[in-house]
């Protein structure tokens, strides 16, 4: 489907990229259709001064995203998806580059454009993620595991792995994907996703609402306690993996429908197939973690972890952040940054005062705006 003058287009560009600035290139990019950006190869990666982060679209209501301008297609030969539902599938439709690699700021634009995310919500979830696991000098990142399409290395420790590294934002508990320890930390599960259905039936008499998302986010917290030896839910991890459990009510669930009800053959769509159901639209207002003290607390549990690598030996971590504590998660997230870039310069240096000045914007928004900005690689 990629049309023959782009085809050009992208080759004449490619030739004239050693004498255009790499900004310039990403500019005409950006006006083209992202997926058509097409393969990688022979990318010259550049440095790249980062944009500020897109603003709210003008439209936010419910509209359909399943069209005909973005089509599913199954994957190609290197292309690259991860643990999360939402990303994969709009990387599989084209929201974002199909290979699975993108920029924050388009990251941030397809997941308003094709799920409704609110705009500063969006930027928290996108900038952390980046920061801990994106390529600050090209501003690209991978939805799954480490791929040379993000560009070279920066030094380590920092490793540019992908929203697929454990214990940054991916973590243990999940609904759909197993903990790391068991060896696949990113995969669709099938064993998984068939407790997940018998949960919706049990529960939520054939939906999951937010009475069986409780009740599971819970029930794989137990799991983990019971046979997972390293199993740790602290900081970034206790708050996405509540989040993620609302996610499938705010996003996953037909912009038309109120009943606020995932169905089964939507819920396989998203997790196994990477798809928007047939028709689909997406929420009619912007959506972040609504319904997230609902389900807490139907089960409340503080943060920690299973020590001396035993299992049923869960011990409560005081030092986490706990929802009560935000501003401690801000200075964890700063803790992992400051140990994965512990001597940047040059461009990696802007780039990160600019990503950590993007990702509090985010985080002030919609977390927490008590917590004082902090400059570890000073101020521009
Ligand atoms: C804004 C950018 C986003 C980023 C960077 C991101 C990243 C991630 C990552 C790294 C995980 C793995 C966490 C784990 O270990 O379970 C995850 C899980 C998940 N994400 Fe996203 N996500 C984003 C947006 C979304 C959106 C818009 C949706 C829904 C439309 C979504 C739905 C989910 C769900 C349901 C899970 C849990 C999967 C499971 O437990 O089986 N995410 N996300
Ligand atoms: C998680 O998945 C990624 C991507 O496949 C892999 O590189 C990494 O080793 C896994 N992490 C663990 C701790 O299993
Ligand atoms: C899926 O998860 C189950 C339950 O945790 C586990 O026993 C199984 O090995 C996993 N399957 C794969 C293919 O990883
Ligand atoms: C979820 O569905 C079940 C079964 O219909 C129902 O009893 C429960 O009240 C629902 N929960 C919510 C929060 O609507």
């Amino acid at each position: 489907m990629i049309s023959r003058p782009f085809v050009l287009l992208t080759t004449l560009l490619f030739l004239l990229s050693n004498s255009l600035a790499f900004p310039n290139y990403a500019d005409v990019l950006k006006r083209q259709e992202v997926e058509e950006a097409g393969s990688r190869t022979g990318r010259p990666f550049r440095p790249v001064d980062p944009p500020s982060p897109p603003r709210p679209p003008r439209f936010t209501g419910a509209k359909l995203v399943h069209d005909r301008a973005h089509p599913w297609k199954p994957l190609r030969d290197g292309d690259v998806r991860g643990p999360c539902p939402g990303m994969n599938t709009l990387a599989s439709h084209g929201y974002i580059s199909r290979d699975g690699v993108a920029s924050p700021s388009e990251m941030v634009t397809a997941v308003q454009e094709g799920f409704n995310m609110e705009n500063k919500f969006a930027i928290f979830v996108t900038y952390l993620n980046h920061l801990m696991n994106g390529n600050l000098v090209t501003d690209l990142l991978s939805i799954g595991g480490k791929t040379s399409k993000t560009g070279p290395d920066p030094p380590a420790p920092a490793h540019a792995g992908g929203l697929s590294v454990h214990g940054t934002f991916e973590g243990d508990a999940g609904m759909t994907r197993g903990d790391a320890f068991f060896g696949d930390n990113h995969s669709f599960n099938q064993t998984l996703f068939d407790k997940f259905v018998d949960f919706s039936n049990r529960f939520g008499d054939g939906f999951y609402n937010l009475t069986v998302a409780g009740e599971l986010r819970f029930q794989r917290l137990q799991d983990s306690i019971a046979t997972n030896p390293e199993f740790s839910f602290r900081n970034v991890r206790y708050f996405t993996a509540y989040g993620e459990s609302v996610f499938l009510i705010n996003f996953f669930v037909d912009g038309r429908k109120t009943d606020k009800k995932l169905d089964m053959d939507s819920a396989r769509s998203f997790f196994k197939d990477m798809k928007f159901p047939p028709n689909f639209f997406r929420s009619p207002m912007p959506m972040s973690t609504e319904g997230l003290d609902d389900i807490f607390l139907m089960h409340p549990f503080l943060p920690g972890g299973n020590v001396d690598g035993k299992v049923n030996n869960f011990v409560v971590d005081p030092a986490s952040a706990t929802f009560e504590t935000d501003c401690v998660l801000y200075e964890d997230i700063l803790n992992t940054v400051k140990g994965l870039y512990p001597n940047p310069t040059g461009v990696l240096k802007r780039n990160l005062i600019k990503n950590l000045r993007f990702f509090y914007d985010g985080f002030s928004a919609a977390v927490s705006n008590e917590c004082a900005e902090q400059f570890p690689y000073g101020q521009q």
